[in-house]
């Protein structure tokens, strides 16, 4: 009787302190969860979470002060081996915050930063907004990133204001996701952007920027939201998005600065209302040295759109591979975009040395638009391999072409005139890589509580 007694115990406890070590286990396995991510010149040497610093990820709450608290308190570490801002699971309200030099913000999968719909939190001071969600300038060595977290800029108020407003007023809905100025070696991946109220992405007098692997989306009737726009940044890689936008996919301005070296390629593009890359702008500025490749497009307004203002010029600008679907114009470029009221240019807007090699598209309303200025003509046009199927509503006239020249082969259907003389067999591409091609990724990791 004792000893089976004895031997009932004896199993009760070994059976519970399996139990026990199970439990454990899986308090382990489900609490704690190491992630990996992408880092620009180093893995950081400090962590800290939102929670910390008495975050809360309820969905209602604000965490603007909690964002600025814990930033200000990592920023002490900026000069010991950088410092990681984790977003654990959960939904984060927040007004807009500042980023500081080596410093990582991670946002985990199951998290989302929610731009706060409280208008006094965008109020800098009376009528004064704020720029963006998330803002940083003079800064070196930005990480955002995430296992595809989620920033949300539940725009849907913003662009309401921004459509009833009258006609005479042109101030656009108030901030973009992300605004980045004077910022060196940044890097912007891995994440989903969600309904911003007006550009997503908006790097600004900076360099060496890799922006890659994001999704963003925004509806296609909300104006502005270009999903990047590069604006006079120079090595700049996007690579390998998927955008979806009320303006262009990506764009390319320059103002004071110019904009050189960017690449674009792998990216997946609808832009019913806009372009798929939009090159220079309204304002005097250089672009220069743009290569873009393997892009594919659904229901666009236009591929690439070329356009300068009075004093700006657009050079070497290479396309190739592009797959269009439904797009209303193929190729657009035009050397006045009328929006410079200069009565006596000094300077003539000029673009100089456009290739476009590969290019397929079906239901095109019009293959070209090309509207050069008299005694400043569109020069060093080179298009090669096109292959053009028609909307069923088309425009009659295929190729509208007003001082432009150039050099075409085996484009379908039938360049205008000015173009037909037959060019290389393939237009150019450059082969040198770019420096920013050979940035090496550090590969970093973290463990983010759950
Ligand atoms: C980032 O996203 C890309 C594309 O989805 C994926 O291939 C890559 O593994 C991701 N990188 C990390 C570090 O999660
Ligand atoms: C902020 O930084 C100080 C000094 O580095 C540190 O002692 C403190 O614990 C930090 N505060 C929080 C909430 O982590
Ligand atoms: C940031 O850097 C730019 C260019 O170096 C400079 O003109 C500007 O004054 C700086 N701004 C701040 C806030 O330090
Ligand atoms: C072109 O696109 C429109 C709108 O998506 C579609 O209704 C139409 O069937 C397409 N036409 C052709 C010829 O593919
Ligand atoms: C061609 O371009 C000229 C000048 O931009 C414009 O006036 C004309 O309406 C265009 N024609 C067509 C058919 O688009």
């Amino acid at each position: 009787m004792k000893s089976k007694h004895l031997i009932a115990i004896f199993l009760f406890l070994l059976l519970a302190s399996i139990g026990v070590v199970e439990c454990k286990r899986h308090r382990h396995l489900f609490h704690s969860e190491l992630v990996e991510f992408q880092g620009l010149v180093d893995c950081r040497k400090h962590t800290a979470t939102l929670k910390d610093f008495g975050g809360i990820g309820d969905g209602k709450t604000s965490n603007t002060q909690v964002f600025k608290a814990a930033i200000a308190n990592l920023s002490l570490l900026a000069a010991d081996g950088g410092a990681q801002l984790v977003i654990p699971p959960g939904k984060w309200v927040t007004g807009p915050f500042s980023l500081i030099s080596h410093f990582t913000l991670y946002i985990h999968k199951q998290a989302v930063i929610l731009g706060s719909q409280d208008e006094s939190e965008w109020l800098l001071s009376k009528k004064r907004f704020s720029s963006s969600l998330i803002f940083g300038s003079n800064l070196t060595d930005v990480v955002i990133t995430g296992g595809n977290g989620k920033i949300d800029g539940q725009g849907e108020m913003w662009w309401d204001k921004f459509r009833n407003k009258n006609s005479s007023s042109s101030s656009r809905p108030p901030y973009n996701l992300i605004e980045m100025i004077h910022t060196n070696h940044l890097l912007i991946s891995n994440l989903t952007f969600l309904n911003s109220p007006s550009l997503n992405l908006h790097p600004l007098y900076s360099s060496n920027v890799i922006i890659q692997s994001l999704t963003i989306i925004a509806p296609t009737d909300a104006p502005n939201t270009d999903g990047i726009q590069s604006d006079s940044c120079t090595d700049v890689l996007i690579q390998d998005n998927y955008i979806v936008s009320g303006g262009d996919c990506v764009s390319v301005k320059s103002g004071w600065l110019p904009s050189e070296h960017i690449i674009i390629r792998k990216l997946t593009c609808i832009s019913p209302t806009s372009s798929v890359i939009g090159l220079g702008s309204e304002i005097s500025g250089l672009v220069h040295d743009v290569r873009a490749e393997d892009i594919i497009a659904f229901d666009t307004k236009s591929a690439v759109r070329i356009q300068t203002g009075f004093g700006g010029y657009v050079k070497d600008i290479f396309v190739r591979r592009m797959s269009l679907h439904k797009t209303n114009y193929v190729f657009l470029m035009t050397g006045n975009s009328g929006f410079n009221n200069d009565p006596k240019p000094k300077k003539f807007p000029s673009i100089r040395g456009i290739s476009f090699a590969d290019v397929l598209a079906d239901n095109v309303s019009m293959v070209a638009d090309f509207h050069g200025l008299k005694g400043d003509t569109l020069s060093g046009i080179c298009i090669s391999d096109v292959n053009i199927v028609l909307a069923n509503k088309y425009k009659k006239v295929q190729w509208n072409c007003s001082n432009v020249e150039g050099v075409t082969r085996n484009v379908n259907p039938k360049p205008c005139r000015p173009l037909a003389s037959k060019g290389p067999i393939i237009c150019p591409f450059p082969n040198e890589a770019l420096s920013i091609e050979g940035v090496q990724l550090k590969m970093c990791s973290v463990k983010v509580k759950t």
